[in-house]
């Protein structure tokens, strides 16, 4: 069998600019001869993308957060067995926009479940299957939802949450970055388009040649 590939995640807050770096690390990535498998969460194969639906759609203000936790998880348990696992099985580099790192800023810091126990829900989801690197682009959220306003998106489920809401969502993504410094990379999101690509380049090449010593 050949070497497994590697999974790179991309986590950050809305409007923080990650999926045009993510594009720009997969060309930069494919020229120097690598494949690379682009894809995100909730979402990423047709099941998980109908769970997506549950969760993004602004009339489903009645969710709780417990059921929200389990719907991010289920998407997760999909997404993870039809896209991911073979495509590292197949030796290719996966990027992935929001992994369980989401989950334990959002569920677990946001909406007050607490990390551990979203960390519970999401074992049977993963299993095995951590990143082996994680960019998290740390914006200031309220400079993140400006840009997104300029930008003309509508606001799903999730951007309406509220100040407060985005406020422990920052904590706790700073929280799990101070935790894990090893597998998560702060990408500073709050300079020019050059600048944290330059950011994000130098962890990835100081991640792959690490990784092959
Ligand atoms: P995203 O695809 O980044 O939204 P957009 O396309 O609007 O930029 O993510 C959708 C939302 O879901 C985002 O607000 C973060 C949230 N989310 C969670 O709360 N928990 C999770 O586990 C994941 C993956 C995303």
């Amino acid at each position: 069998m050949g070497q497994r590939g590697y999974f790179i995640t991309f986590e950050g807050q809305d409007g923080a600019g990650k999926t045009t770096q993510m594009k720009r690390l997969q060309q930069a990535l494919e020229e120097r001869g690598y494949c690379v498998r682009m894809t995100r969460e909730p979402g990423g194969c047709p099941i998980s993308e109908q769970i997506r639906e549950i969760l993004l759609n602004i009339g489903n203000d009645e969710m709780d957060g417990v059921c929200e936790a389990y719907l991010y998880a289920a998407a997760r348990a999909q997404h993870v067995r039809q896209v991911i696992v073979p495509a590292l099985m197949r030796g290719e580099i996966v990027l992935c926009d929001r992994f369980i790192d989401s989950s334990l800023a959002y569920q677990g810091a946001g909406r007050g479940l607490g990390v551990e126990r979203v960390a519970q829900i999401n074992r049977e989801a993963i299993g095995e299957w951590m990143p082996d690197l994680t960019l998290y682009f740390s914006l200031d959220p309220e400079s993140g939802m400006q840009r997104n306003a300029t930008g003309g998106k509508t606001l799903d489920r999730m951007e309406a949450a509220g100040e407060d809401f985005r406020a422990r969502v920052r904590a706790g993504f700073m929280e799990l970055a101070k935790g894990q410094p090893g597998r998560i990379r702060v990408v500073d999101a709050d300079r020019s388009l050059e600048d944290v690509w330059q950011q994000v380049l130098s962890a990835v090449q100081e991640y792959l040649h690490l990784s092959r010593t």
